[in-house]
């Protein structure tokens, strides 16, 4: 039986119906939308339906306190929703204009823009993407399936991608030593043990210690070790080798910070990843040589980029499958 936390991963794509309204299609979208990655799995976006549109918000209390500033988040989590929605909308066949308003709060405007020929292979993709922490097979991606898989179309982003080994090699020592400080951090790692389940967490957010390969019994009291235990050598290990066992490795680089270029950078990290997904390929996050400041300088200066790296994505072949992580169902976050 699925599990309550869990539910919101099976929907059927036949329940759709072309003859709703725009709004009722939006909210069907948003079913997808809330599917998408986020920064500890914090879902930090919630829903509010205004006359045929839908709009995305950011939920205070998902907040990072601390480690959102030098995240990117909440924006670049609110964008791998929008880009979700989006997504789901092309795989039914519809346009979604995603309007964005950065004034007093940010939010994203969606609304129905007309047909287009149906991509079902998204949904799919969608259902099916998962982080994906496994060493990666050393075969690489096909070329011209990269090239599309990272296609960039934002002008405020700029997309830098290696699979040299020594350019791998250095990005994998940037992440050991910026994990290593982040997580030799108490502050970053209570914030972060908020967010840590255990394997048969009934939460509806947050990750399970599954996602970083830990047994059930230790489980249970892996939020009360990240908190009080410095883990951080071998977690910088662990997230180094990653690295190195990666077919591709992908950074998202704005030209200017702020919440328009996060939120752009969000939405093209959800479509590399869903993209890949519907072609077999497996994607994860990680984040500590883009939030560390002095790594992120390293990077930086090393491959001479003038833009700010503000994700990076690892793409291969899986050699294990990765689980689901829960997810609020829409109605809990949708007013
Ligand atoms: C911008 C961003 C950065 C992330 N950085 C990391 C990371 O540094 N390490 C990691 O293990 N996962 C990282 N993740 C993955 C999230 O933890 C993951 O998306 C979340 O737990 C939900 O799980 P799912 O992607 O399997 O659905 C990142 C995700 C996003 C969107």
């Amino acid at each position: 039986m699925v599990k309550a936390n869990y539910s919101a991963w099976h929907i059927n794509p036949k329940d759709f119906s072309n003859g709703w309204t725009d709004i009722e299609k939006l909210q069907f979208f948003a079913r997808y939308a809330i599917l998408a990655p986020s920064g500890h799995n914090t879902q930090p976006w919630q829903f509010q339906r205004r006359g045929e549109s839908l709009v995305l918000g950011v939920n205070p209390q998902r907040e990072l306190p601390f480690s959102g500033a030098l995240a990117a988040e909440p924006y670049v989590s609110l964008g791998t929703c929008s880009e979700t929605l989006r997504l789901a909308a092309l795989g039914f066949g519809f346009g979604v204009d995603l309007y964005y308003k950065l004034d007093k709060k940010t939010e994203v405007e969606t609304s129905v823009r007309g047909r287009l020929v149906p991509q079902p292979d998204l949904l799919k993709a969608i259902a099916e993407r998962t982080s994906n922490r496994s060493l990666y097979k050393d075969k690489a991606l096909p070329p011209e399936l990269l090239k599309d898989i990272v296609k960039n179309e934002f002008n405020d982003l700029h997309v830098w991608r290696t699979r040299d080994k020594q350019s791998v090699d250095f990005l994998a020592r940037q992440t050991k030593a910026a994990t290593e400080t982040i997580m030799s951090n108490a502050e970053f790692r209570a914030e972060l043990s908020k967010w840590v389940r255990n394997n048969v967490t009934k939460q509806y957010d947050g990750m399970p210690a599954f996602t970083q390969g830990m047994p059930t019994p230790p489980s249970l009291i892996a939020r009360h070790i990240i908190k009080h235990v410095n883990i951080a050598k071998g977690q910088a290990k662990t997230d180094a080798k990653r690295l190195k066992h990666s077919a591709e490795v992908i950074l998202i680089c704005v030209k200017r910070s702020g919440p328009k270029a996060y939120l752009d950078a969000g939405r093209l990290f959800a479509r590399i990843c869903v993209l890949a997904q519907s072609h077999g390929i497996a994607s994860s996050g990680v984040g500590a040589a883009v939030i560390d400041p002095q790594a992120k300088q390293n990077v930086a200066e090393h491959f001479k980029l003038t833009e700010v790296p503000t994700a990076l994505i690892r793409l291969g072949y899986a050699t294990k499958k990765a689980k689901h992580t829960p997810r609020w169902p829409l109605e809990k976050v949708l007013t």
